[in-house]
């Protein structure tokens, strides 16, 4: 198994944006390795508490047997769209998204979610998700293959890939990344550095996992639950989640429930993407509960 390594994004910012105080009660609702939760914690003194929540319960295991000793932590294994249900007894200060996954899950979970691996194709967070990827591509009628591939992921080629995908599955079944990665590559030029493949693979993750869905209900819930002067932050990786959030939040201030504190988007700066190319698309949007 590769063993990577996951840069928390945008770090400081967070930090900073989520105001924390010495007894602060966080939700971190995308807690995966714990890299946000671990620098939160160093900043909400001992009277603090964090709450993390994943829905990758391999994520959830592993971060309790590295943070479970603390009394300040309580982890679940949750989708955040329950986060009302799982966190609202809490009375969060701050509550953090930091949406997508992380490079934990896209090398070594051997979940399909990287096209660079040659393991299996199931794209799902939960295992439990059905259908996962290697179901749908095999079952999907082809102009729902290029529908989802189009919504999704904003591909115009995608009516040449969900052609390329059912002549390629009525030969053989599509079992792997790597070669549902090599069937796009065979009728997708290449442009630049972003290998042909991004696009479909990001459509598929969001569609099987609704991932748009869970952002709406998540930041619902999360509005629900904070305190008043509370704040929320959310970390967006491509245009469709960012926009969810940029309107959630634009409404909120307008109907004067809420400040915005960044008008624009936080970005990263040129050396945090050098160090760490997976922050180049991350935007930040914060929000103060009136
Ligand atoms: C980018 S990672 C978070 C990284 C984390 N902030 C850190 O620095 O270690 C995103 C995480 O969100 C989780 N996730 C994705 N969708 C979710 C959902 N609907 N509910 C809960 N967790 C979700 C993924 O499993 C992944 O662990």
């Amino acid at each position: 198994m590769i063993e990577e390594k996951h840069i928390p994004v945008l770090l400081s910012k967070v930090i900073e944006g989520l105001n924390l105080k010495n007894d602060s009660t966080v939700v971190d609702a995308t807690v995966n390795g714990g890299g946000h939760a671990r620098e939160i914690l160093k900043r909400i003194g001992q009277e603090g508490k964090l709450i993390g929540l994943d829905w990758d319960s391999g994520m959830v295991e592993k971060l309790q047997k590295d943070l479970g000793g603390e009394k300040r932590v309580k982890l679940f294994h949750s989708n955040f769209s329950e986060l009302e249900k799982v966190a609202g007894s809490f009375r969060p200060d701050a509550i953090l998204f930091d949406l997508g996954l992380s490079s934990l899950q896209l090398l070594a979970s051997g979940r399909g979610f990287s096209f660079k691996a040659d393991m299996g194709l199931k794209m799902t967070f939960d295992l439990n998700q059905r259908p996962n990827a290697e179901e749908f591509i095999r079952i999907a009628h082809v102009k729902d293959l290029e529908e989802v591939i189009r919504k999704y992921g904003e591909e115009r080629f995608a009516g040449r890939i969900a052609r390329a995908i059912a002549e390629y599955r009525a030969k053989k079944r599509i079992t792997s990344a790597k070669e549902l990665s090599e069937i796009i590559l065979r009728v997708v030029p290449r442009r630049g550095r972003i290998n042909p493949a991004t696009r479909t693979f990001q459509a598929l993750r969001i569609y099987l996992n609704h991932e748009l869905e869970n952002i709406e209900s998540g930041l619902a819930g999360a509005w629900k639950i904070v305190k008043p002067e509370g704040r929320i932050a959310v970390i967006a990786y491509h245009s469709l989640e960012d926009r969810i959030v940029k309107k959630f939040f634009k409404e909120k201030a307008k109907g004067e429930q809420g400040k915005l504190i960044n008008k624009k988007p936080i970005v990263p700066n040129r050396e945090e993407i050098l160090e760490n190319p997976r922050s180049r698309s991350a935007k930040l949007r914060i929000i103060e509960k009136n």
